[in-house]
């Protein structure tokens, strides 16, 4: 898969996308990420890319025009399946969006920054708004970034067995079961007997119990579904 990035700030997103399983998933191949320095397609010496908003306001927005070549120079090499924009009033990001999204060949991320972009970007080649939360973030840098590591693991090849994606909280809809290593005694708490026991079938049952009263007791909602 292969996932450009248009961003002010890419300095953000190379650190986060460059250790553990998203450095093997770009190692092995399985994934490419570009980033693309939107200030490279500003506007006069300056390189302007944002401007006063139409009708008055505070902040900042980025102007359509160097968005739109931008996106018209990746397309030239490129064909999205989809082209998302990070916005705190996008669809809330949940795990079946990112199992979609992992199904897909390429993808380009707009990151915003300042009080947004011109919706004419958004009404002319976003195909898809997406948030992660009900909260505000100063740029959609960090978004991207969780979209990434989200769809990134999720590629074929990308985990083995021990990291597998099956077992995570949410592949089923419900929470993850509590995990122990050693020792079996740890400050006078013992690890479950059950899971010391080698009853393959008891394990599988007292995790699929513990699931069910983690996500009844935390995540209700999740059981409406
Ligand atoms: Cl995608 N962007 C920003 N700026 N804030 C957010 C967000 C995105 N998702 C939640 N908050």
């Amino acid at each position: 898969m292969q996932i450009d990035i248009i961003t002010l700030l890419p300095e953000l997103l190379h650190s986060p996308l460059q250790h553990s399983i998203m450095q093997r998933a770009q190692q092995k191949g399985h994934l490419t990420i570009n980033l693309h320095q939107l200030r490279n397609w500003g506007i006069g010496k300056s390189k302007q890319v944002d401007d006063y908003q139409y009708g008055g306001g505070a902040g900042m927005v980025l102007m359509p025009g160097p968005i739109s070549e931008c996106i018209e120079s990746l397309k030239e090499k490129t064909t999205y399946d989809e082209i998302i924009f990070l916005t705190p009033d996008g669809e809330r990001y949940q795990q079946k969006i990112a199992n979609q999204l992992s199904l897909q060949q390429n993808l380009l991320l707009i990151c915003g920054h300042y009080k947004g972009i011109d919706q004419r970007i958004r009404d002319l080649y976003v195909t898809r708004e997406i948030s992660i939360g009900d909260y505000v973030l100063s740029g959609g840098e960090l978004a991207a970034a969780v979209l990434v590591d989200s769809i990134g693991r999720l590629l074929p090849g990308v985990l083995n067995d021990e990291t597998s994606a099956l077992t995570d909280s949410f592949q089923d809809d419900l929470l993850a079961p509590p995990v122990y290593t050693r020792p079996a005694s740890f400050k006078n708490i013992e690890v479950p007997p059950v899971l010391l026991s080698g009853h393959d079938q008891k394990i599988q049952d007292w995790r699929q119990e513990q699931s069910l009263a983690n996500t009844e007791k935390r995540r209700p909602d999740l059981l409406d579904s």
